[in-house]
């Protein structure tokens, strides 16, 4: 299905939020699909989708003035067709809008801390949320983690062990400033140690 010309260039909203993504309609060309989840202001994505053409890329990231400006800046670059943002909660994308094992990578850098004991419960890394990410990967799909915050870091692990089909392997890696997203750079300018790890889906 051809993509829907109704829609603008970046920002993409379904016909319907309650039924999964055609992603024909969200990206005119079939190629692996990659998602930043929270991805901020995406400069890390409009990065990727430049240097990355043979694949689509997805911010999603609940805050408008954030997201409006992947959608500014997008078309500055010449970049229209690999690149895409949606607006929602990462949660509620990965559970209900990505179809079945669709996505090559996901990446999530920095998801917010949420360090006070009783306000765990809005951290992002459930076991519901990392069964919801193992059922979105294609098989040998990856999941790409990264955050300044050793206690968060922990239990990331900790959730990941306790999921059923993932493999830790060797973490990503930034080559160059390019490749870190606006708060790594902020955190490795500052000296402050980032917490990375990778799995892939068995
Ligand atoms: C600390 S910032 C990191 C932004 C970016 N990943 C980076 O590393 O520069 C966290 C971002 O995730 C977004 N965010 C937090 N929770 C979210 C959620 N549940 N769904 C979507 N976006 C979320 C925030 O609005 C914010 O832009």
């Amino acid at each position: 299905m051809k993509p829907d010309p109704s829609q603008p260039a970046i920002l993409y909203a379904p016909p319907s939020w309650f039924e999964r993504l055609d992603w024909a309609r969200v990206f005119p060309k079939t190629q692996p699909i990659e998602v930043d989840l929270g991805c901020g202001d995406g400069t890390l994505l409009l990065h990727w989708a430049r240097k990355l053409p043979d694949r689509n890329w997805l911010g999603v990231e609940r805050l408008k003035g954030r997201i409006l400006k992947l959608e500014r800046k997008a078309p500055r670059l010449g970049i229209t067709g690999n690149l895409r943002g949606l607006r929602i909660e990462s949660s509620y994308a990965i559970e209900w809008l990505f179809p079945p094992a669709s996505v090559a990578a996901c990446h999530i850098y920095f998801p917010d801390p949420w360090p006070k004991k009783r306000h765990h419960k809005r951290r992002l890394f459930q076991p519901e949320f990392v069964a919801a990410l193992h059922r979105t990967l294609v098989v040998g799909g990856h999941v790409n983690l990264a955050t300044d915050h050793r206690e968060y870091f922990a239990r990331m692990l900790e959730v990941f062990s306790a999921a059923a089909g993932f493999a830790r392997v060797e973490p990503l890696v930034p080559a160059t400033p390019e490749d870190m997203t606006d708060f790594e750079r902020d955190f490795v300018a500052e000296g402050r140690p980032v917490h990375r790890a990778r799995f892939r889906k068995t």
